[in-house]
């Protein structure tokens, strides 16, 4: 059986179709070289916002056509909006055969392969469904994502995420370092640990910070990234080895959502604005090069123009590297989405129009910043644009394009000088040899 996979929304759903991938390599499936060519189509889905959920519908529908070319052909819809929807899904898309939760993934290839199923949504959660022992595939040979937790014991009032993912389950720490290990062998050097409060990883006595100093044991890893952290979980123990163990990127991804301690108050975050600066603060005072790149949610329920000013004060003052800027969609199951929203949807697009315009001369001063700087870079692929230069990541986790003098293959490091930079796009020249 030859399988598709296509994926939207986080690296926690790139990291579990990996996983998809792998159970059903291991069932004796093969990777399709283009969805036309699969029988098995399988649709990684995401809930985050009501646009998530459309888009999602909108693509799955597209593949109807391929259902009448193949009668064979099966299309599973997975992932966050499959326990969402559940069987509104069939409903609505009569042609997709199951419906898969995050905790069920295991039972897919029995499903398929076995076509024992009367049974076609399958979105129980399940506690004990870690995902122990099970590697994902490599999402390249060079760089890699590992979730090490599973689902959100936090309540933010807004997120839907607990109610489609459960609570939170951590991996044993020898399973992730196992799995590290083994994408080491195969040439990655590259980790990011997943986890939607990756910091709040605790298992069995191992702590995020005690895991990480593990992890850059391992010979063969060079950088090691993560996300999401969230502010709460910042302690001195994690500070201490964020800002002395030499591989870990100085690069994080802190999620602010609001500057304004009311919205954060009843965003539910357990983080105040002064607690937050706080963090960017130990990490920019040691090295000012340090990237925090952030989430920000514009038009929040009861957002006052005060509130919002306070967001674009503290965007201001902390120059964030870049941001995700969301405007706030109400979702179906949470606290925020029983109150009455307060701004129109023109108001809340304003809101957030104005920080994205805000934000993108911060990112661009943040870039132009980094001219003059001897940087690694990991080389991922040839430009687009001109397949003679090559687009590598320096540690902080900007794109830089340069012309190699020597063969580059992805996963190598090569060392630049950053000297141009043209609108979003820095250019650099290879130092040395
Ligand atoms: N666990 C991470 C967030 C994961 S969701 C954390 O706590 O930071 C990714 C981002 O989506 C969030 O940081 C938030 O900015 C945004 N988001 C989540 N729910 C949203 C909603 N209902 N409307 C708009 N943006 C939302
Ligand atoms: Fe959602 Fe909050 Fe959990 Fe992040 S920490 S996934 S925003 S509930
Ligand atoms: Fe979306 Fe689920 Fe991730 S809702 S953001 S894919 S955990």
């Amino acid at each position: 059986m030859n399988y598709h996979i296509a994926t939207l929304g986080c690296q926690m759903n790139e990291y579990d179709s990996g996983l998809l991938a792998r159970l059903l390599e291991s069932s004796g499936c093969k990777a399709a070289a283009s969805p036309e060519s699969a029988d098995l189509i399988i649709f990684n889905t995401c809930s985050i916002r009501e646009k998530a959920e459309e888009t999602a519908m909108a693509r799955i529908s597209q593949f109807k056509p391929l259902k009448h070319k193949n009668p064979n052909l099966k299309v599973i819809v997975v992932g966050c909006m499959a326990k969402n929807k559940g069987r509104e899904i069939i409903k609505k898309l009569p042609f997709v055969d199951y419906v898969i939760g995050p905790d069920s993934y295991k039972e897919i290839p029995e499903i398929i392969l076995k076509q024992k199923a009367r049974e076609r949504v399958f979105i129980d959660f399940d506690e004990d469904e870690n995902y122990q022992g099970e590697f994902a595939k490599l999402q390249t040979p060079y760089s890699t994502s590992i979730t090490i937790q599973r689902g959100c014991n936090k309540r933010c009032s807004y997120c839907i995420v607990p109610f489609v993912r459960g609570i939170e389950k951590c991996k044993d720490a020898i399973d992730i370092l196992a799995e590290i290990q083994e994408a080491v062998d195969k040439g990655v050097s590259e980790v990011m640990l997943l986890g939607q409060t990756v910091n709040a990883y605790k298992k069995d006595g191992e702590t995020f910070a005690s895991l990480l100093e593990k992890v850059s044991t391992i010979n063969g890893v060079k950088r090691i990234r993560f996300i999401s952290p969230h502010p709460k979980h910042y302690n001195d123990e994690l500070l201490d080895v964020l800002l002395s163990n030499s591989k870990i990127c100085h690069h994080v991804h802190l999620p602010l959502q609001s500057g304004s301690d009311a919205m954060l108050k009843k965003m539910r975050r357990q983080y105040t604005a002064d607690q937050f600066l706080s963090i960017v603060e130990a990490l920019r005072s040691k090295d000012p090069f340090y990237a925090i790149t952030t989430d920000i949610i514009s038009g929040f329920v009861g957002e006052t123009e005060e509130d919002f000013e306070k967001t674009l004060d503290l965007v201001r003052h902390t120059h964030f590297d870049n941001a995700f800027m969301y405007i706030y969609s109400a979702r179906k199951g949470t606290e925020s989405f029983k109150e009455i929203e307060s701004l129109s949807e023109a108001e809340k697009l304003s809101r957030h129009q104005e920080l994205v315009v805000i934000q993108n001369e911060i990112t661009k001063q943040k870039n132009e910043a980094m001219y003059g700087r001897i940087e690694e870079l990991l080389m991922e692929r040839p430009s687009t644009k001109d397949p003679d230069e090559w687009v590598g990541k320096t540690g902080n986790f900007k794109k830089v394009v340069f012309k190699p003098n020597t063969i580059v293959r992805p996963g190598d490091y090569v060392t630049c000088k950053i000297n141009d930079i043209r609108g979003w796009t820095l250019r650099g020249t290879v130092v040395g040899d």
